[in-house]
């Protein structure tokens, strides 16, 4: 991690905005349009922000955005730069610092991911409960001396409030585990059926590592993903990422208001 670099980043966002959230979101793919729900104080372009790592991925706009929900406020970064972008993991967990450093407490990361689990389908949204990290890196070494985490990564008081939030909407949410795969392919048959073995209920290439250092930082994290797609093997079709940004167009309404309750539910 480099001190001065992020030095720069924060003094810049902080010419900016003054703006304090203590809780922060991060919009996986396909799931940027969330933003439109907040009243948005400020939406900084991240190519614009010094030493601020970009993504090259259709579906992900690469935006800060400080806004209010109901006047509380909120943290939102629409789009996120995938491990497999760069290879570096310096680059994914930046933007997570950047998050610790503005005082975010608390943070929400969502993602789309392939359904392993045979009752899961497009569509459903899933609670991380925990994850399996399958990209064979540990974010904790970049901490500096090696850490002594919590024990658990996904906050056990964010778990019961989001199941309840739910439960009380009446939005389905299926809960499961998370495997972070590092891509950028897709997996094979075998790989998925690997995944379902070792406990896998979603597949996806993002998050795990941002969720381990978010919690070793001291946040509160909790994890939501979008099941875009029956991962390889699962039925016939194959898979696009055309389909992962349909899918997760369809189901904005129900992400959306799941997401906003769970803001503003959420302590400081
Ligand atoms: N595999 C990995 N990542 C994904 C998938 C998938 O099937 N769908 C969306 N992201």
């Amino acid at each position: 991690m480099n001190e001065k670099h992020l030095k720069e980043t924060i003094s810049f966002i902080r010419s900016k905005t003054k703006s304090n959230p203590k809780t922060g979101i991060v919009l996986g793919s396909g799931l940027g349009d969330y933003a439109e729900n907040l009243e948005i104080d400020i939406a900084i372009e991240t190519s614009s922000i010094p030493h601020y790592p970009v993504s090259t991925i259709e579906g992900h706009k690469g935006k800060l955005i400080f806004g209010r929900l109901n006047d509380k406020q909120i943290l939102a970064f629409q789009g996120r730069v995938h491990y497999y972008e760069t290879g570096n993991l310096n680059t994914i967990l930046y933007p997570i610092q950047v998050t610790h450093k503005l005082g975010v407490k608390n943070i929400i990361l969502t993602n789309a991911a392939g359904g392993v689990n045979r009752h899961f389908h497009p569509g459903d949204l899933m609670l991380m409960k925990d994850h399996i990290n399958l990209t064979f890196e540990n974010p904790i070494t970049l901490i500096g001396k090696p850490k002594q985490t919590k024990g658990y990564v996904y906050d056990p008081k964010l778990i019961s409030l989001i199941i309840k939030i739910a439960d009380d909407m009446k939005v389905p949410l299926r809960e499961g585990i998370y495997v972070g795969v590092k891509g950028p392919s897709y997996e094979t048959a075998s790989e998925v059926e690997m995944v379902r073995r070792i406990g896998g209920d979603a597949v996806g290439m993002s998050t795990v590592n941002e969720a381990s250092f978010a919690s070793a930082l001291g946040m509160r994290v909790a994890g939501i993903s979008c099941i875009t797609n029956y991962a390889t093997g699962v039925t016939n079709a194959k898979l696009a990422h055309a389909e992962v940004t349909e899918v997760a167009n369809k189901v904005k309404h129900r992400f959306s208001s799941l997401i906003s309750s769970i803001l503003l539910a959420i302590e400081k």
